[in-house]
């Protein structure tokens, strides 16, 4: 038996967690994270004493271990492999971002260029696949299309195994990064009825987006520095944060051995939830009708919110980890302004508001008490509304951004020797044993 150490000692890992039940009692190891954070190895439980444990939303449970994104939801800290958010926000393009996350470290010019080269070959989708679109109807949702078109890129393209030890790129990978843009500007393009117009090897990652989104056979396009610039930020400012919803759903798709298509897929559709990536159309629309239908007033949705029905929450507030400023919205909130202003919107009325509802919320004590800030949908969707781009796509544009955290994670729980299928247990609470009763003698 580890010798006691005093309570007052940092935490170890020769420390134990004492279980006692009905007259018996086990330790259970401890395990230590980078930053300090501690957890009780509990994967022996069920065995040495019967009991499993309880934990719906998983508020108190760990699934893995990880070494890409570290969160502190009290301090409102976020680093992807130990570098800032503010940093990769300020310094870098989403795709540097994107490169860090699935390979660990930030690429020297020469690794640049290779995976900008290979974003560029893999960037256009099957002709056959345009077809698909056709079929569509044009109010479809694009989070349907988005995963629906993805999970039949396995049919097109089947997975490859690395089998070069000298590319370091999974060609999967990259090509899942390029063609989910083209995909989801293909989507938007659909639901206007205009021609798609096809990815270009003379731009970069976010002006080849504007431009599919944007550009048609009667307009001379090309995207505004600006906005490439803010859109790059809020692509990195969505690019991962560990185990959300979303990246769940990818990592247990993923345990069962199904396909990076098939996961990710299933990713987006988890995202599409109003609760989580939904959140940022929802931000809009709530604002929209504060606009439309309280004059602009914002005492009205507050008092809604604080009655706690869950279908007038103040939405893009709150968050399962962060209980102080989300560093995420922070950076979100200074760009949006910045952004705003400089494409001459500076009395955006709904960024007003959004502003005042920020104000009002973080001096009221329902929100005070509960630890209710705002997350990082809450200015985004001004953003990207500002640049145009329709409020249906804006969950679109959250998957486009956390597409190389979710194939990042995949990868990590595929690699992990301790990993294997994802399988909760339950607390069954149903009707005991009892004896069937044919049809004519049932009540
Ligand atoms: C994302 O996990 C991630 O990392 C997600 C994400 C990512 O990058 O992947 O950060 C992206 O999903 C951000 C969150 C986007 N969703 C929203 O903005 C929707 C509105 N927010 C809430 O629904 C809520 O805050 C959640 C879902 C985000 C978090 O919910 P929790 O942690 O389960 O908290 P809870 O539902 O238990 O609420 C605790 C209390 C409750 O009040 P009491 O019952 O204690 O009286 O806070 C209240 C809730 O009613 N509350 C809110 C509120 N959020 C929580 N009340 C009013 N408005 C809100 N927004």
């Amino acid at each position: 038996m580890s010798k006691k150490r005093p309570s007052t000692a940092p935490p170890s890992t020769e420390d134990r967690v004492r279980l006692s039940w009905r007259g018996r009692s086990w330790t259970y190891p401890i395990r230590l994270g980078t930053e300090g954070e501690v957890a009780v190895d509990i994967s022996t439980l069920r065995r040495d004493t019967g009991l499993i444990t309880l934990d719906p939303g998983f508020v108190n449970t760990g699934a893995c271990t990880s070494d890409i994104t570290f969160i502190d939801g009290e301090r409102g800290i976020l680093r992807h492999r130990g570098y800032a958010i503010e940093d990769l926000a300020e310094h870098c393009v989403f795709l540097e971002v994107a490169y860090l996350l699935i390979l660990g470290k930030l690429p020297n010019r020469t690794e640049w260029q290779h995976f900008s080269d290979l974003m560029n070959r893999h960037s256009m989708i099957h002709e056959d696949m345009r077809d698909f679109f056709l079929n569509y109807p044009e109010h479809a949702h694009p989070m349907a299309v988005l995963s629906a078109m993805v999970v039949s890129l396995s049919s097109f393209y089947p997975e490859i195994g690395q089998d070069d030890p000298n590319e370091p790129l999974d060609i999967t990978a990259t090509r899942l990064l390029s063609k989910l843009r083209t995909i989801a500007a293909f989507s938007y393009k659909k639901s206007i009825g205009e021609p798609f117009v096809y990815p270009s090897h003379r731009m970069s990652y976010c002006e080849n987006f504007l431009n599919m989104m944007f550009s048609s056979p009667v307009n001379d396009y090309w995207p505004d520095p600006v906005v490439v610039r803010a859109l790059n930020l809020f692509l990195i400012l969505h690019a991962d944060h560990e185990q959300n919803c979303s990246t769940s759903v990818v990592r247990i798709v993923g345990s069962a051995g199904s396909s990076l298509y098939a996961s990710i897929a299933a990713g987006i559709c988890a995202l599409w939830g109003p609760l989580h990536g939904g959140a940022n159309q929802a931000v809009i629309e709530m604002l929209e009708r504060i606009l439309r239908e309280d004059r602009g007033r914002v005492d009205k949705m507050i008092e809604r919110a604080k009655k706690g029905d869950p279908k007038s929450r103040l939405m893009g507030f709150g968050h399962r980890i962060y209980k102080t400023y989300d560093p995420r919205a922070r950076i979100a909130k200074d760009a949006c302004r910045k952004l705003l202003a400089r494409l001459g919107m500076h009395n955006d009325p709904v960024l007003e508001i959004a502003m005042e509802l920020e104000e009002k919320a973080l001096n009221d004590p329902y929100f005070q008490e509960r630890h209710l800030y705002p997350n990082v949908d809450f200015y985004t969707g001004i953003a990207y509304r500002a640049m145009g781009i329709p409020t249906n796509m804006f969950t679109v544009m959250f998957a486009i951004g956390r597409l190389p955290g979710w194939i990042a994670h995949w990868m990590e729980n595929r690699r992990d020797p301790a990993q294997k299928i994802g399988r909760p247990r339950q607390l069954y609470i149903g009707e005991p044993a009892r004896p069937f009763v044919p049809m004519d003698q049932r009540p």
